[in-house]
């Protein structure tokens, strides 16, 4: 019985446990004209240690760390935090809280800011998210998979 075997170290790989990295805006990066609401509806929870890579065009754009109020208001005189350089920042989610980003150029009133909740660490055992349930097809899906390939190699062998 060696599938269970095979399956426990895909299932750990999918875990929610381990830090990810998400691209803001994902192919659309940090731009104006992006909904970063629906951004972050797709890609939530977020937990501590997952990193957020902001990719902008280089002096288009900058990524200001703010608080509530200056995040309603697209208020980007007293920040937190502010990058500009280069054409893209990494940010580390390394606390429990949420964090507020905006773009200073203007285009923070047409939607060119996001809000991100970093939550603990869930625990590694039961894992609570809906990740196990996708985690099971999917590795039962490479399983097969490489099994169909390995079966076609063969049969064109013998
Ligand atoms: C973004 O999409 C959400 C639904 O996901 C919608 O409620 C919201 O109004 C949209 N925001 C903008 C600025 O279009
Ligand atoms: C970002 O920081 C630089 C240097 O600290 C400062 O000159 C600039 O005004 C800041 N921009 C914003 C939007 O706070
Ligand atoms: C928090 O994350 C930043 C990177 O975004 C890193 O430079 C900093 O050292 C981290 N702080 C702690 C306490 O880990």
């Amino acid at each position: 019985m060696t599938l269970p075997v095979l399956l426990f170290p895909l299932f750990l790989l999918s875990s929610p446990g381990f830090a990810n990295k998400y691209t803001v805006g994902d192919e659309k990066g940090w731009n104006p004209g992006v909904n970063y609401t629906t951004w972050v509806n797709k890609h939530s929870p977020f937990h501590i240690g997952d990193w957020l890579v902001f990719y902008y065009q280089s002096g288009m754009a900058d990524v200001v760390q703010v608080d509530e109020t200056a995040y309603n208001k697209c208020d980007a005189s007293h920040p937190i935090s502010n990058y500009s350089k280069g054409r893209s920042y990494a940010f580390e989610l390394n606390h429990t809280k949420r964090y507020y980003f905006i773009c200073s150029y203007g285009y923070c009133y047409q939607g060119m800011k996001v809000s991100i909740l970093a939550q603990p660490l869930p625990p590694p055992s039961p894992p609570p998210s809906g990740d196990k349930s996708a985690a099971i097809p999917v590795a039962f899906a490479q399983i097969s998979a490489a099994a169909v390939a390995a079966a076609a190699v063969l049969s064109l062998l013998f």
